[in-house]
């Protein structure tokens, strides 16, 4: 007797076990569950979020009546490009456009985002999953520790944390799930979605490195001023 296949949901969560591990295991990450975010990281942080959500939301808009979309299609729930515009609003203040900084890794993930929208809609499952499950679990958690670590009284600021459209994350995952589960894919489109999911957290985890490496040689040169230091970065970056 062989096991009944397992459903998308269960084989995502376990083809990308091992880069979930590596991607709490970040410097940025471990920050943060140290509860040692500064505003700076943040800040920054928020600004390839932005990039990446309009890149994601823009495809999956687009695409929103594809059969491989439209079960996972929750923009009422899940869409965050207005709440990270509102947070981005409070950081950076009105002209906040002018001021959007990003490394070259979330140039790469919005370019990778907008390519499957194009070509391979089918694809845009293994993202969606990555980032939205990721932002009703772990990154529930998350939403605490910046508000204790900035020492913000109020949620202004944390938009993106919160989903007023999903009242129980647990069971909204259960229900994303189950969509997800409904996708008909062939095999050669499923094994595609894995492989996806797999580059969509190692694609995160690229942000993330550039973001510290980013703010690492921005910090040692507003100290230290030396001839090579990223005058682009701290020209369009007034906090730093
Ligand atoms: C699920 C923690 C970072 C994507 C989870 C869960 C926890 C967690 C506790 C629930 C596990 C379960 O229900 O079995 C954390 C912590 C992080 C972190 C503490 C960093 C400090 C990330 C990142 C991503 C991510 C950076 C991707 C960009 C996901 C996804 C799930 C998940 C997609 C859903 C798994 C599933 O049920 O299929 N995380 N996480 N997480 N996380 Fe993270």
């Amino acid at each position: 007797m062989t096991d009944p296949p397992l459903d998308l949901s269960e084989q995502i969560k376990a083809a990308t076990k091992d880069n979930h591990v590596r991607a709490e295991n970040t410097q940025l990450m471990l920050s943060y569950q140290k509860g040692q975010i500064t505003l700076v990281q943040y800040k920054v942080l928020l600004c390839s979020l932005y990039e990446i959500y309009k890149a994601l939301e823009e495809e999956l808009d687009r695409n929103a009546s594809h059969p491989a979309v439209a079960p996972i299609y929750f923009p009422q729930e899940l869409a965050r490009v207005e709440s990270l515009e509102r947070d981005l609003e409070h950081f950076w203040g009105s002209e906040w456009r002018k001021k959007v900084i990003v490394p070259a890794a979330t140039q790469r993930y919005g370019q990778r985002l907008r390519k499957i929208g194009r070509e391979n809609p089918e694809l845009l499952v293994a993202h969606a999953y990555t980032r939205y499950l990721g932002d009703l679990s772990g990154g529930q958690v998350l939403g605490k520790i910046t508000q204790k670590s900035l020492g913000l009284i109020s949620k202004d600021g944390l938009s993106f944390f919160q989903f007023p459209g999903v009242s129980s994350p647990n069971r909204f995952k259960q229900l994303y799930r189950s969509r997800m589960n409904s996708i008909e894919l062939t095999e050669e489109e499923k094994a595609a979605v894995l492989e996806e999911a797999v580059l969509a957290f190692e694609l995160n985890i690229q942000v993330f490195d550039d973001l510290q490496k980013m703010l690492s040689v921005a910090t040692e040169t507003v100290n230290q001023p030396s001839d090579r230091f990223p005058a682009a970065i701290l020209r369009s970056s007034p906090i730093l």
